[in-house]
């Protein structure tokens, strides 16, 4: 039995056996290593839905955009209300409560920027022009000066959900509080994963 090209043939043999188990795409992914590191892989396609031709290497941390909505959704008054203790030193937020260096925080979101009557605001804010939306707040704590230049207020709160737990408490701080905004679209999948997720976990 001298087949030279007996190697080839049993290469060629187990590839097309691999083939016909895993199916091109399956298996392409599995050699390239594109989207199948399990859940994180599935999810990073889901989020944008873009196409990351993953090659094994990580790109230079650049998180997935955070969906606004999605992070209200899941975040807790509760927590941002402990977070905003940072904020007492310099702002009430009681309906009706006292100007400190900051102005009262009662009803600010939706509320015109800029807009607390004896209070003694920048121009920068004022110039800014528009109401609160949670969007604006968001950059707005996430990097006051950046967002308003020249705003009196220098916070920086980098992580998305700690931000969204103070928004989340902030919007409480009204009588008829501003619904927050939709997740995007793709983030119902996510969503159902979740309450999988947490279905099993209580089952324990
Ligand atoms: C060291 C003081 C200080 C701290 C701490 C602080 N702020 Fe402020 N904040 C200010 C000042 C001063 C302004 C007014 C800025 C201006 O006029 O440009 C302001 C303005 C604001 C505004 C705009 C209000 C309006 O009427 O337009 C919001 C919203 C706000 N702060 C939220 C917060 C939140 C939430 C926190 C805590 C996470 C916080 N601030 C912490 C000083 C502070």
């Amino acid at each position: 039995m001298k087949d030279p090209l007996f190697g080839n043939k049993v290469a060629a043999a187990v590839l097309t056996a691999l083939l016909l188990i895993f199916g091109l795409p399956q298996l392409t992914a599995a050699i390239f290593g594109g989207g199948h590191h399990g859940a994180g892989g599935e999810l990073h396609l889901a989020y944008g839905g873009e196409l990351d031709l993953d090659t094994g290497a990580a790109p230079a941390a650049e998180e997935p955009k955070a969906d606004l909505g999605a992070l209200l959704a899941e975040a807790s008054a509760a927590g941002g209300e402990r977070r905003a203790a940072l904020c007492k030193s310099c702002h009430t937020f009681e309906e009706g409560g006292a100007n400190g260096t900051g102005p009262n925080l009662w009803n600010v979101v939706g509320r015109p920027l800029a807009s607390v009557s004896g209070y003694n605001y920048t121009g920068a804010l004022k110039d800014a022009g528009g109401a609160w939306t949670y969007e604006r707040l968001d950059l707005y704590l996430k990097n006051s000066q950046e967002y308003i230049p020249g705003t009196a207020m220098v916070q920086r709160f980098a992580k998305d959900g700690q931000r969204a737990d103070l928004l989340a408490y902030l919007s409480t701080l009204s009588s008829d509080p501003v619904p927050f905004p939709e997740p995007a679209m793709m983030e119902s999948a996510g969503e159902e994963m979740h309450g999988e997720a947490q279905a099993e976990g209580e089952a324990h």
